[in-house]
């Protein structure tokens, strides 16, 4: 199916990656059908989504009045055959693990029109073991969205070993209609871009807690006042092109880069993370709450992405 031709979406799994997306689609006008297997969460996830279609409207990125009218394109439906019924594309978004993920997969597949696409949210598993379990994989792709999908622009598109690579131009391009900025990978890889980057930087600033460097507060303070500022505007590639100066990449490969090297050498290989670490982790992060809870931090971090999104994509 042609991406632009997609118009009904349905939400597998509508906890919070799920009642995101289902804010996501619904507020670029597509029908959205959501089910899970726990009618509570089923419940809480369309309130949910609902709920963050009216903050939108808070933050002046949608008309008050047009909200109940996007609200109304949300559907929580019985079952997975009625969420299937006219759907042209599946967002899954149930447990990240094989075993759940393959018998999602086989249902969907069972059931779904044969030109519906099916795209699943994992965060890092691959599409070559989930699709085997269909017959029809060639239309099965990884969609991976970032916490919120509703507000933040980055999609990871990951074909499988069978998914036929057409699927994946179309489904960049129905994203690319949304509005989202999508990557495609040229072949799989466990975690993906995005989590792969991250858990390199994850392992090294939890390794700079445990080894006594610096605190959480700090290490954290060293990302977001730093690099993370840029990391808004460019990635690491066109930061040290210009961090080169007129020399570029190849200048700050030649002499900069060498240093470096030293770096590297003394990096964590770690991977896992021991009782005590995680302690000695989860008390620092606590200090650094600056007095707010969970989720008044998680309101204010919304409230920011979206006035950064505004300055940086108008
Ligand atoms: N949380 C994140 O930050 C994040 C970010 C990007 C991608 N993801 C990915 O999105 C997916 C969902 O993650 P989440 O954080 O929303 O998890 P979650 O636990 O909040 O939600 C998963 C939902 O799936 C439902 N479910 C389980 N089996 C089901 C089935 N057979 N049929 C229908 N529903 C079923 C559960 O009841 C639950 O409500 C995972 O693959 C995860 O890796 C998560």
């Amino acid at each position: 199916m042609n991406g632009k031709e997609i118009t009904n979406v349905g939400i597998l799994g509508t906890g919070t990656i799920g009642s995101s997306w289902a804010t996501f689609f619904a507020c670029k006008g597509l029908k959205v059908k959501m089910f899970d297997i726990d009618s509570a969460i089923l419940g809480t996830g369309v309130q949910k989504a609902k709920g963050n279609l009216e903050a939108l409207v808070g933050y002046g990125l949608i008309q008050e009045s047009i909200v109940d009218e996007l609200k109304r394109n949300i559907h929580p439906v019985d079952s997975v055959a009625q969420l299937l019924e006219e759907t042209d594309y599946v967002q899954e978004s149930t447990l990240e693990n094989y075993e759940v993920k393959t018998k999602v997969f086989s249902e969907l597949d069972d059931i779904a029109s044969p030109q519906a696409v099916l795209a699943s949210s994992s965060s890092g598993l691959l599409m070559s073991e989930i699709q085997k379990a269909t017959k029809t994989p060639g239309r099965c792709l990884i969609a991976h969205p970032f916490n919120p999908p509703h507000l933040i622009p980055l999609v990871e598109l990951v074909p499988g070993k069978q998914t036929n690579l057409q699927v994946v131009d179309n489904v960049k391009v129905f994203f690319e209609s949304l509005g989202k900025i999508p990557v495609v990978l040229k072949k799989e890889a466990n975690g993906h871009i995005a989590n792969r980057l991250a858990a390199a930087l994850w392992r090294e600033a939890i390794d700079l807690v445990i080894t006594g460097v610096a605190s959480v507060e700090d290490v954290d303070k060293a990302l977001y006042a730093g690099p993370g500022v840029r990391w808004a505007l460019m990635g690491q590639h066109l930061i040290y092109h210009l961090g080169g100066g007129e020399g570029g990449y190849r200048y700050f490969i030649d002499h900069i880069g060498k240093a470096f090297g030293t770096y590297w050498e003394e990096m964590a290989t770690w991977s896992e993370i021991s009782d005590e670490s995680r302690e000695l982790l989860v008390k620092g992060v606590e200090k650094s709450m600056g007095g707010k809870n969970l989720g008044e931090l998680a309101r204010w971090r919304d409230e920011k992405i979206v006035e950064l999104l505004k300055v940086i994509y108008d």
